[in-house]
Formats: C-alpha cells, sequence, structure tokens
C-alpha cells in the first residue's frame, strides 16, 4: 500500500493555452514538450488504515488550502478506480524551486499518479496514467514519457482521446540541450490555471493563438522527428511570445515577465547574432528557458551564470519518463 515515484518536468515547445473543460482538464490544442533529465520530483504515497485523513507535506512544509484540495482530489481520482476508502500521507521532494514557472505541477502530478496507482495495486498502462495525470494539471500528462512528447487535445467530451505520447525517446536527439535559469525563485502570483481561464475568456488575441497553433505543432514535430534545429528554436519562440501576447492582451492584462527575464531575452538574441545559435522560451513565470545545442551549452551557462539578474542555472537535456523508485521519502 506504499510506493515512491520520480517524474521529471517537462517544458513545452508548443504550449499548452486555455481549456475547453475545466474539470477535466481538456485543452484547446495540442501541445509538444521535452521530458528534463535535470529538474525532477520524487513522491512517497502510502495508503493506510492508520491515516485518519490525508496528509500532504511538499519539500517538507504539510500543505494545506487550495493546494491541498487539488492533490485530494487527485487522490479520489485514483481511489475511485481502485475501489477504495483509505486515507493516504503523500510525502514529495522537488530538486528545484516550485511554482515558479519550471513546470513543478508536472513532475509533481505525473510522480503523484503514478505512486498511488501503484501502491494501490492497480496496474495502468501509459496512455491512462497520461489521462489520469491530466487531470490533475495539464502539463502533468506529458510528464509520463521521456524525451519528447504530444498531448493530443482529443475532441470527446468525456477526456477519453485526451492523452500524451511519445514522440521519440530521450535517445533520439541527445545533442539538443535546455538551459533552465531562475532569475527569481518566488513563488507566482497568479497560476496558469486562473491565467488561462482569463485569457479564453477575454483576451482578443487568443482566436489568433488558435488560428496558428496547429503550423506551430507541425513545424515543432518535423523539427523533432528530423532534428531540425532552427526549425525547432525558431517556431518554439515564436509560439512562447504568442502564448504570453494572449496573457498581455486580457483585462486585466497577466504580465509574468519581470525585468530580469526581458534582460535574459536580450541577452539570447545578443548570443545569437554573435553567432551562437540559441532561443528563447518562457511560461507562466519569469524564467527564461534557452534551447540550444549541446556543443554551445558549457558557453552559454557561463554567460548566463554570470548575470547579476541570474539566482541558479540547470543545464538539460531530454530525460527519462516517470518511473518507480525505491528511495522511499518515510
Ligand atoms: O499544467 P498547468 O496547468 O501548470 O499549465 C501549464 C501551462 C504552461 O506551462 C504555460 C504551458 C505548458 O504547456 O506547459
Amino acid at each position: 500500500m506504499k510506493a515512491t515515484a520520480t517524474a521529471n518536468s517537462n517544458i513545452a515547445l508548443v504550449k499548452y493555452w486555455g481549456k475547453r473543460d475545466e474539470r477535466l482538464i481538456l485543452p484547446q490544442n495540442s501541445s509538444i514538450s521535452m521530458t528534463l533529465d535535470g529538474l525532477y520530483t520524487t513522491t512517497t504515497a502510502e495508503f493506510s488504515e492508520k491515516h485518519r485523513k490525508d496528509e500532504v507535506t511538499i519539500d517538507g512544509k504539510k500543505v494545506a488550502g487550495e493546494e491541498l484540495d487539488r492533490v485530494v482530489r487527485q487522490l479520489n481520482l485514483v481511489r475511485r478506480l481502485a475501489k477504495t476508502h483509505l486515507s493516504a500521507k503523500v510525502t514529495s521532494k522537488n530538486n528545484f524551486p516550485k511554482a515558479a514557472g519550471l513546470a513543478s505541477s508536472a513532475s509533481g502530478f505525473a510522480a503523484l499518479t503514478l505512486a498511488a496507482t501503484k501502491a494501490l495495486g492497480l496496474h495502468i498502462e501509459k496512455k491512462e496514467l497520461s489521462m489520469l495525470a491530466r487531470q490533475g494539471s495539464g502539463s502533468a500528462c506529458r510528464s509520463i514519457y521521456g524525451g519528447f512528447a504530444e498531448w493530443v487535445k482529443g475532441s470527446h467530451h468525456d477526456g477519453s482521446d485526451s492523452y500524451a505520447k511519445q514522440l521519440a525517446p530521450k535517445e533520439h536527439w541527445p545533442e539538443l540541450a535546455m538551459i533552465v535559469s531562475v532569475v527569481t525563485a518566488e513563488e507566482k502570483k497568479v497560476k496558469s490555471r486562473a491565467g488561462m481561464s482569463q485569457t479564453v475568456a477575454n483576451s482578443p488575441m487568443y482566436r489568433a493563438w488558435l488560428e496558428t497553433v496547429e503550423e506551430d505543432l507541425k513545424n515543432v514535430r518535423e523539427a523533432i522527428m528530423e532534428r531540425k534545429f532552427t526549425q525547432l528554436g525558431t517556431a518554439a519562440e515564436l509560439n512562447a511570445l504568442k502564448m504570453h501576447a494572449t496573457m498581455h492582451t486580457t483585462t486585466p492584462h497577466i504580465i509574468y515577465w519581470q525585468p530580469e527575464t526581458i534582460t535574459m531575452m536580450k541577452e539570447v538574441m545578443q548570443m545569437h547574432e554573435e553567432g551562437i545559435e540559441c532561443y528563447f522560451t518562457i511560461d507562466g513565470g519569469p524564467q527564461v528557458k534557452i534551447v540550444c545545442m549541446d556543443k554551445n551549452a558549457g558557453k552559454i551557462a557561463k554567460r548566463v551564470k554570470g548575470m547579476a539578474e541570474v539566482e541558479k542555472v540547470y543545464v538539460c537535456h531530454a530525460g527519462e519518463g516517470a518511473r518507480l523508485s525505491n528511495k522511499e521519502l518515510f
């Protein structure tokens, strides 16, 4: 009745932005991501009579309120499948700051879903696991897979055709790197969830997002399959800017960028101009992630580390999918 799982975070190259169903977490558009080797969450879940209610600890802190509710909701999904009412103790540890736009909800919900299903003795296929993880946090469905994954949006009302699948394993493109820098490790004020629904509701740019996202998906999918770096970086950068344009133009506006974010974007453009080919992508937070080839990663990381704005730098490559672990957290 106890299991531990580790899942890596993933960064979208074509972003998931906007839901068509808030409860089931069904997206308006498909998305494509790279699972990162350097950022991960490990979670131990134990179901037992001795636990009188669900108790959740993340990075040494007991969680309460909305954060606890989200985990309990996910545990309820798994309990329903396993036909049990047992309460759980869940302990989770991230090797990076959570809720700062480094996709901790992706690795967190992927690890939780795998640990909880295993603890309750459920044997489910990756596709089903991905659909379950999706209901915790949309982007989590992609972290079930290593390498490169596409979350296919689907069209069914019950969500039965909205899941992630692997486009290519991590061995497919080991020369590709993603540099993740932390400019301010504060927790963000507007969660992706709230930002997303507001954007769908009233950004005049949201229509343009939906009208052009298929083109981005096609370009990024092909770039991954054929290992075309320039095509990948160009399409990913444009896609991130379009997503932020929808946020900048929603009312009230949502601007996740900090002055440091812009400084970093400019630095990426400067390096690119100097002949070090690299591109940026940004999620629901101030962090800038740089897509580059491994041969330039050391040089870029050194430049970025030298910037006053930057607190921490992780050089990542495509990583593994969610997996069981024997390193119990309690
Ligand atoms: O899964 P959520 O609800 O944390 O949303 C993630 C949204 C983005 O990170 C901005 C984009 C993405 O596809 O990961």
